[in-house]
């Protein structure tokens, strides 16, 4: 994870554009935030754990034209200042910002320390000492940077600047991401293209194992072949289409998360941009799959959990999915098969490694992502564009929702593609989730009073338990998932029969049970869960559409009778609300959980 930019600007407010990238940049992570610049022939840092308003007020009036800028989330060492971005070298002449892991860093700094004073815990502090090794041997900057970074194993986007080459920063990029963009405002780097959104009108994708060297008003590329060898090759030029959909973004005050999941009914209205001709060449590329396998993380995956609910029910073809992280432990791939990536952002590492190997056996590759032009989006044969617009609270809220429309319409297709089904049913799909869109606004304006009501006895509870089933197993998961990432309370989410072979030791007195469930699905199941905890003298929460369980519930929040297939899409708001309202009364920030991510860019 981390965000990372830099910036050679015409001007002298390169403090300002580093600022607001940093700002842009914030999902990647927030444990700490710092920036260097050049002025008057000095390399200046200033980084801490505080917010990037706190940093602001420390720059104030800094003037320069050449800097970068980093935003962490921690993976070696603790947050500290210390440990904040950028690392410098001894003498203070080198900064250097890292988004990735140098796995042999340890090696690295056992064999510099003799000579280098490393004040970090972090890997990342060897590569601004190993710069300033190969200087001092001799090599310029450029040299000296190539050679180092020849020398790093792991993943990484590094920028760095010199202090006695001040009109240029230096770019390495692999495994994370790292844009490089253009414009008579300047020449910039960025973790992505929403930071450079505003600044440039060309913008290029730096490929693995390439070096990038920005300077005024020019961006040469080259790659690393090996220590000593670089080839200038022509920089890959993405499309400004990167932004769109970018435009209303948001601060992380507390309220985004909030904000999205009320834009869910108008999000789920953009989920269908897709005609159902324009679905042809991905249904022809399951119909023709032996096996798919969907691969995800963290919400994505519960998202994928559903797609696999849709395609086996709709079309029968054999489907898996995967926690990303464990694909290539798991998976058995052919080159007939396909794999479908879910993500968000289309960064997120763990999904990138399981495409990568699947590739490697000669698997086509689907993906369903929100961010266009994402690394994902490149590297895929195919892509659906979830269009959920841009998510900012860390928790997945919207997406998850949009992610699900998507599916649902291509299981759809791909059903009628192998005749199981009508093709009016396309349009009858399509009517049933823009009925969901205006059934999810009446059930978020009717329900919100209640669940923050709610919300403030559940924030006195340390453990929660949801309990679904069939297609409601991933709505339970889910429901679990926000609760614990915004609230910090435990909770777990499994399989209704599952209670009594294990689970239900630990229910007593008014322990919180959330049900998920549809009158169309496992009513008989839910039913006796709900008996058997009841029995205990649990506290039972229902979010339902069957009068029948609603009626055992203690508290319960009455969902609408539609589509089976779209009750997921609603079912989930009351949960991602009580996760928020929960969070509010705690006296947490929703938008920031601790120790998250919106984007984790590391395995
Ligand atoms: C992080 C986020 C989650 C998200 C997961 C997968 O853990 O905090 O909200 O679900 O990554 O992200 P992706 O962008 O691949 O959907």
């Amino acid at each position: 994870m981390c965000g990372i930019v830099g910036c050679i600007l015409n001007k002298d407010n390169a403090v300002q554009f580093i600022l607001e990238g940093l700002r842009r940049l914030e999902y990647r992570g927030y444990d700490s935030v710092g920036l260097a610049v050049i002025i008057d022939n000095n390399v200046l840092v200033v980084k801490d754990t505080c917010s990037i308003e706190q940093l602001s007020s420390r720059v104030d009036g800094f003037k320069a034209v050449v800097g970068i800028g980093h935003t962490r989330w921690a993976t070696h060492g603790r947050p500290s200042r210390k440990n904040a971005h950028p690392h410098v070298d001894c003498k203070g002449e080198i900064a250097l910002v890292h988004n990735g892991i140098i796995e042999n860093f340890e090696g690295i700094r056992k064999q510099l320390a003799f000579r280098h004073n490393f004040l970090s815990e972090t890997d990342t502090e060897v590569i601004a000492h190993l710069i300033e090794e190969n200087i001092e041997r001799g090599g310029n900057f450029f040299k000296s940077f190539t050679y180092s970074i020849a020398l790093l194993e792991g993943s990484y986007a590094i920028a760095s600047i010199y202090r006695l080459e001040p009109d240029t920063i230096l770019c390495a990029k692999k495994e994370s991401p790292l844009i490089i963009g253009i414009s008579d405002k300047g020449t910039f780097c960025a973790s992505d293209p929403l930071a450079l959104k505003g600044f440039v009108n060309e913008l290029y994708s730096l490929r693995d194992g390439e070096i990038a060297v920005l300077k005024p008003g020019k961006v040469e590329v080259y790659r690393l072949v090996n220590r000593n060898v670089v080839l200038r090759v022509k920089p890959k030029k993405i499309s400004l289409v990167s932004f769109l959909g970018q435009e209303d973004l948001k601060r992380s005050d507390g309220t985004a998360t909030l904000e999205e999941i009320r834009e869910i009914p108008y999000a789920l209205q953009k989920s269908l941009i897709y005609r159902e001709e324009e679905l042809d060449p991905i249904a022809s590329c399951l119909i023709r799959s032996g096996r798919i396998h969907i691969v995800a993380c963290g919400t994505s995956y519960h998202a994928g959990l559903i797609g696999k609910y849709y395609l086996t029910k709709l079309t029968s073809l054999n489907t898996i999915t995967y926690v990303a992280s464990e694909f290539t432990y798991w998976a058995n791939i052919d080159k007939k098969d396909t794999v479908i990536a879910i993500s968000q952002s289309g960064e997120t590492a763990d999904v990138i490694s399981a495409i990568k190997y699947a590739k490697k056996l000669g698997a086509k590759i689907i993906s369903m992502v929100n961010v266009p032009s994402s690394t994902i989006d490149r590297l895929s044969d195919y892509t659906l564009y979830i269009n959920a617009g841009p998510e900012i609270g860390v928790a997945a809220t919207k997406s998850y929702v949009n992610q699900l429309s998507i599916e649902l319409q291509l299981a759809t297709k791909v059903s009628i593609e192998l005749g199981y089904e009508d093709s009016y049913i396309y349009n009858e799909v399509v009517n049933s989730i823009r009925e969901c869109a205006k059934l999810s606004s009446e059930i978020i304006a009717k329900y919100t009073p209640l669940i923050v009501k709610l919300a403030k006895s559940i924030s006195s509870k340390n453990s929660v338990y949801f309990l679904g089933t069939g297609l409601h197993l991933p709505t339970a998961l889910e429901g679990a998932l926000k609760l614990k990432e915004l609230s910090y309370i435990h909770a777990e989410g499994y399989p209704a029969g599952e209670s009594k072979h294990g689970p239900i030791a630990l229910v007593e007195k008014g322990f919180p049970v959330m049900i998920s469930s549809s009158y169309l699905e496992a009513r008989d199941r839910i039913l006796s869960s709900i008996e058997e905890m009841r029995a205990r003298d649990a506290w039972i929460i229902a979010v339902s559409n069957d009068d029948k369980v609603l009626s055992k519930a203690d508290v319960n929040i009455p969902m609408p009778k539609s589509n089976h297939l779209v009750t997921p899409m609603m079912f989930i708001i009351p949960w991602q609300l009580l996760a928020y309202f929960t969070s509010k009364s705690k006296g947490l920030n929703p938008d920031k959980p601790r120790n998250l991510a919106k984007s984790v860019t590391v395995k």
